[in-house]
């Protein structure tokens, strides 16, 4: 198979560069001229971008003043909601940070670490009803304060393989991850609209690069950026402005690797027995081990920052990719900007080279 595929991308190759040679050959040089016109142009663009992005950290750094500015944060009780609570109450911002469960340990440590500017918020984003309660909220509690952001925080991750996954896996996954910021957002736009404020939506690097044995989550955080892409142009005429924070992995309790495999188990669970039957237990055994083999940053802060400059920079960025290491960032990069078919190939090669079991009748079908 692997043979094969040289070959095509060989040939591909090969005749790609003969045909160049030919119209370089045939073509008057006018034309030609159009070539390195175009390569230039391109050349220039990046440049251009690399020149940009200098120009605007160096000069367009301005921050604005957090007294009297309140930020509503959803998924406190953990992770990156939890530790951006705590980074932007330190920075002097008003925050009302939304719980899911506000009696548990997460919000218990919020209460406990953070100054007494800090409010505890109840509010679960799949629910219109909780929504609607915590604005009410942080209308009342606002004080002298404008709500300056909301975050978009809040996010589950289930179901892994299409077949080993429920239907319940993707509408409990697409509930939280894709309705859930539509639903806080349209609930928080009355308080945003007076303010001109921001709305901060954290997608994924899985809303621009799909991530393989992930449907459910990669089609939550693809419809995340889509809503901040459409809405940033609506909402432009009332001054607010939509930042996508789109990070790869990073260590909090979605990538923990037991609770990957406790989510893993729940979703086997539900699947039918003649399914189970045909990918096999060594299958889903091996896939239980290999789901670990992601090994996630412990840099979080990385995240934490690009959130807060979106908050308080003059001048956001419009989207943030924050990954550990430029490495990570140009692989994502290259990844993302393939064609189809190299795509395919570097995730079978990246299966190939971890071992990634096979389904048991995977090869009876071929
Ligand atoms: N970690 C990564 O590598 C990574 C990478 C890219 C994007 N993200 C995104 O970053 C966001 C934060 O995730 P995290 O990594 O910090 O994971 P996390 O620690 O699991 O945080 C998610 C938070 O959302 C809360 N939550 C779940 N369902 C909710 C609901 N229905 N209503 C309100 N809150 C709810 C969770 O509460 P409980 O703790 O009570 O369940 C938890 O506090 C998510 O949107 C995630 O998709 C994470």
């Amino acid at each position: 198979m692997i043979g094969r595929y040289a070959l095509v991308g060989t040939t591909h190759f090969l005749c790609t560069a003969l045909a160049l040679k030919i119209l370089n050959f045939i073509l008057p040089c006018s034309l030609t001229c159009y070539y390195s016109c175009a390569a230039n142009f391109v050349m220039c663009i990046i440049v251009a971008k690399l020149t940009f992005g200098f120009t605007k950290r160096k000069f367009l750094s301005d921050k604005i003043q957090p007294d009297n500015r309140a930020v509503f944060i959803t998924g406190c009780d953990s992770g990156f909601g939890h530790a951006l609570a705590k980074q932007l109450d330190s920075k002097g911002f008003h925050v009302f940070a939304g719980c899911l469960d506000a009696s548990g340990s997460g919000a218990d440590e919020l209460k406990k670490n953070c100054t007494k500017r800090l409010q505890i918020v109840p509010v679960d984003v799949t629910k219109d009803d909780s929504v609607k309660e915590a604005v009410n909220f942080v209308k009342e509690n606002m004080a002298t304060s404008e709500l300056w952001a909301i975050v978009n925080n809040a996010g589950i991750q289930k179901g892994f393989l299409v077949e080993l996954s429920s239907i319940q896996d993707f509408k409990d996954t697409l509930e939280v991850n894709a309705i859930g910021p539509v639903r806080v957002t349209k609930a928080f736009l009355p308080l945003l609209r007076q303010s001109r404020g921001r709305i901060v939506n954290i997608a994924s690097i899985a809303g621009h690069v799909e991530l393989p044995m992930c449907a459910a989550y990669t089609m939550s955080k693809f419809a995340c950026v889509g809503f901040s892409e459409s809405i940033r142009h609506e909402l432009d005429v009332w001054g607010i402005r939509v930042i996508s924070i789109e990070p790869e992995f990073f260590e909090t309790n979605m990538t923990d690797s037991g609770n990957i495999s406790r989510r893993i188990d729940e979703s086997i669970a539900a699947v039918d027995g003649d399914v189970k039957a045909d990918y096999g237990e060594q299958f889903i055994k091996n896939f239980k081990m290999h789901s670990n083999l992601v090994v996630s940053s412990s840099r979080i802060h990385k995240v934490l920052n690009a959130i807060e400059l979106a908050i308080s920079l003059e001048h956001p960025d419009f989207v943030y990719r924050p990954c550990r290491n430029i490495f990570t960032r140009m692989f994502f990069k290259f990844y993302e900007i393939s064609p189809k078919v190299l795509k395919l190939l570097i995730i079978k090669f990246l299966l190939y080279i971890t071992n990634f079991p096979k389904p048991k009748e995977a090869d009876n079908n071929l």
